[in-house]
């Protein structure tokens, strides 16, 4: 085959049926649960201002290093940005619209990261998550979190592991404080120690260290002080309420207490989904937690809020790696065949699809041998052929594909045979 002229943009890729059939499938089974927990669908913008995004952390590469970024058309233009997710375009939404609280949303869609692109690691992936905005209420976090365990187990997948942690407080009187103090003390005594990049985070965003996947870091990381440690008596009962929910529930977790997220908004709560099946730092299938100061950071009323975004691309590489959630059928139930024009054909399937009978065709006014070679193709149950001598009669030929066997049908019962024999 010649080479073509253009190809999708790096990091991106087109999905054909039967993956796009799959994709649509486990999304629309997310929207299921997320309705049935009492969830309603918001749809955002694509892109949104700059500074939206700009709030989930100065310091973050989501911000510094991968947003797709650009100036619109206007005088003076505006600077907007692809999104490369959407808790922060929800809690925009909350602060434009005010619903009252607390306000359950669930999203699905595509985000953008300038990334640099590997298995399961895309510039373009889809996410499917929830957010529950207007309540600090520790039995919030354990239902979303209850709903994403209870997604992973309804697709089949019996190997994901939940880590939990909580970041605290942030503010003077928070406990994030005294821990980022303990934890700069710690950083700057084995600075040396740590690799380059790391001793710029250090000043820009302690915390983010911990983030680190370098190995020479880990040494240090592994003996830095942990968050938990550090709790206030609020974040931690807090903590505990959260942890004494999923044991309610049985939903099985590790606390991860040098779980930091690479977002910058969180705040107590922090959660992470792992499919231990797929290759290393790509084996986040889900994460989430709170933030309880984004909805104000974006110039809303104090608000807080916990949610949760999965991966769908890599759910679904968790899920052939358990060889789990395969793409549905997506064959149609009847082929029709039709060597007379083509006008019995387009008259034959609008009546089969209105009926909500899944129904193909063929172009062009090739051969009957030619028809039957795509209705094989095809995967159809049935084939309806209609010929010259059909057309004379008033009636179609009805071949079951797989036995071979035929049939002659009054046109006006077509319908009702099909129904009947879809039922036998
Ligand atoms: P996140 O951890 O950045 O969190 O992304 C959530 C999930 O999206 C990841 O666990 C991963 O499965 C998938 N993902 C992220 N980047 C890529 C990529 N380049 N290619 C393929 N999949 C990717 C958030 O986005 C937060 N908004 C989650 C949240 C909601 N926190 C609170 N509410």
């Amino acid at each position: 085959m010649a080479e073509p002229t253009f190809r999708a943009p790096k990091g991106t890729r087109d999905i054909l049926a039967p993956g796009s059939t799959r994709l649509r499938a486990l999304v629309d089974e997310f929207a299921r649960q997320a309705d049935n927990s009492g969830f309603g669908e918001v749809v955002s913008p694509i892109f949104e201002d700059l500074g939206v995004f700009k709030r989930l952390g100065e310091s973050t590469d989501v911000v510094t290093k991968e947003m797709f970024d650009f100036y619109d058309k206007g005088d003076p233009p505006q600077q907007l940005a692809l999104r490369p997710e959407l808790t922060a375009s929800i809690c925009r939404a909350y602060a434009e619209h005010r619903p009252v609280p607390p306000w359950k949303v669930w999203y699905e869609g595509p985000q953008f990261r300038y990334e640099q692109p590997q298995a399961g690691r895309y510039r373009q992936f889809t996410q499917v998550g929830v957010e529950v905005l207007g309540t600090d209420d520790p039995q919030a976090d354990v239902d979303v979190i209850v709903l994403g365990a209870r997604f992973f187990e309804s697709l089949g997948l019996v190997r994901i592991e939940l880590a939990l942690n909580s970041l605290g407080s942030p503010g003077d009187s928070g406990s994030r404080r005294a821990y980022e103090q303990a934890l700069v003390k710690h950083l700057e005594q084995n600075r040396s120690r740590l690799s380059t990049q790391s001793q710029v985070t250090v000043e820009r965003n302690p915390l983010r260290v911990l983030d680190s996947k370098r190995e020479q870091d880990s040494a240090v990381i592994a003996g830095a002080p942990v968050m938990v440690d550090f709790l206030d008596d609020e974040s931690a009962a807090h903590f505990a309420a959260v942890r004494a929910g999923l044991d309610a529930v049985g939903i099985a977790y590790e606390i991860s207490p040098r779980l930091v997220r690479g977002l910058d908004y969180y705040t107590r709560t922090t959660f992470e989904f792992a499919a231990p099946g797929l290759a290393g730092a790509q084996n986040a299938v889900g994460g989430g937690g709170r933030y309880d100061g984004l909805v104000e950071d974006l110039g809303g009323p104090p608000t807080p809020g916990i949610g949760f975004a999965l991966g769908v691309d890599r759910i679904l590489l968790a899920c052939d790696a358990e060889g789990v959630f395969g793409a549905p059928s997506n064959t149609v139930d009847v082929f029709v065949v039709d060597v007379t024009g083509g006008t019995e054909a387009l008259k034959v399937c609008d009546r089969l699809r209105q009926a909500g009978i899944a129904t193909d065709r063929s172009y062009g006014g090739r051969s009957m041998k030619a028809q039957m070679k795509v209705a094989d193709r095809s995967g159809a149950e049935f084939a309806v052929i209609i010929g010259e001598d059909e057309l004379a009669c008033g009636v179609l030929t009805l071949r079951d594909m797989g036995d071979s066997s035929q049939q002659r049908v009054a046109a006006g019962s077509l319908v009702d045979e099909l129904i009947r024999k879809r039922t036998l």
